[in-house]
């Protein structure tokens, strides 16, 4: 029975995926998630004192495995003032006793924010139609828009600091990263998921040419390749598609790949090892491809060797572990835009 008030929900802004979101945007986002690493770390202009989010919480939905993305939202979200209450697949109703529409229905009607790792990309489109509050994508089968988030600002502060010949200080908050990426070229080598099909719905539109290898039954979803293909027709960016990772190398200025087996595909581990020969990231495969003399490697993480070798995962070219301190920030930076400020 009604209790006699309008049942009409108000929509609430969401993050979903790069893709609905313009260069600018993204490019803001990451120039704020760069102020709050410097706010954080460096105490500048002034340590903060403002917790906008005092007396709120975030209520992390998880029905896979997480620590970067996990340990990010919920430090970003004490950072704030709020609280984090992480709900994993094991612990609630979700899925098992409980469909997606009534836990969302039920979760968003007592928190100010949800972040979700889902498994199918349909699963978080629900979840942010149900929802009375914003919904972060953490993770679905199809995008993962905070780790490319992360990526942007991992590049740009590496670019900044080359170009200027700084190696003693932090300054990439001195610049926006629009002044940065334009013109660059990314390498992927590895399986066509998550990762690569944000990359193609990020990268192409801040300007940053991308050019994928995958084994040739692993392809991407068409939407996410003509979207590529379109913003990179704006941008004067390039986007190619190869079987051979020699060809997406050549010229590259950063190296990128990630897990071989995701989440959810355990059970095709051995044909996939067998798929995936070749395409081991090594010093040996950027030379033999031509990589540019000072490329750099990136990777979201969790890694395992079979995908990179140890000695360009652990070089001075590996820009892995500031990648995995910025989700962090970003993370920081799209809770402050979506639950303090409104919108992106
Ligand atoms: N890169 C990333 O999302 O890592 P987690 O799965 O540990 O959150
Ligand atoms: N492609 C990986 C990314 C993990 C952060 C997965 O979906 O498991």
């Amino acid at each position: 029975m009604s209790q006699g008030f309008s049942t009409q929900r108000p929509q609430p802004p969401h993050f979903l995926t790069t893709a609905d979101y313009t260069a600018e945007q993204l490019l803001d986002l990451v120039h704020r998630a760069i102020q709050f690493k410097v706010e954080s770390k460096y105490n500048h202009p002034q340590p903060r004192t403002e917790r906008p989010l005092t007396g709120k919480t975030m209520a992390l939905v998880f029905s896979k495995r997480s620590t970067r993305t996990r340990v990010a939202t919920e430090t970003a979200t004490a950072y704030l003032g709020g609280h984090a209450m992480f709900l994993g697949g094991q612990d609630i109703q979700l899925g098992v006793n409980e469909s997606l529409l009534d836990t969302s229905r039920v979760v968003s009607s007592m928190v100010d924010g949800i972040m979700a790792r889902v498994k199918g990309h349909e699963e978080i489109e629900m979840l942010a139609k149900e929802s009375t509050v914003p919904v972060i994508n953490a993770l679905s089968d199809k995008y993962h828009p905070t780790q490319i988030l992360a990526d942007l600002m991992t590049i740009h502060e590496f670019v900044h600091h080359r170009n200027n010949n700084v190696t003693d200080r932090y300054t990439a908050h001195t610049q926006h990263p629009r002044e940065t990426l334009k013109g660059l070229k990314v390498a992927w080598v590895g399986d066509a998921n998550n990762i690569l099909q944000e990359i193609l719905v990020a990268f192409p539109k801040v300007g940053i040419s991308v050019a994928a290898a995958a084994p040739p039954s692993y392809k991407c979803d068409d939407d996410v390749v003509a979207i590529a293909h379109a913003d990179a027709e704006k941008t004067g960016a390039t986007v190619t598609f190869t079987t051979k990772p020699e060809e997406a190398i050549k010229d590259a200025d950063i190296i990128v790949t990630d897990t071989w087996v995701s989440m959810g595909q355990e059970e095709e581990k051995a044909k996939r090892l067998k798929e995936f020969e070749g395409y081991q990231v090594t010093m040996d495969l950027a030379k033999r491809g031509g990589a540019k003399e000072n490329w750099v490697f990136m990777h979201c993480l969790p890694r395992k060797p079979e995908e990179v070798d140890d000695e360009v995962f652990y070089s001075d070219r590996s820009l892995v572990f500031p990648e995995a301190e910025n989700r962090k920030w970003t993370i920081l930076s799209v809770i402050d835009a979506l639950m303090v400020r409104g919108g992106i």
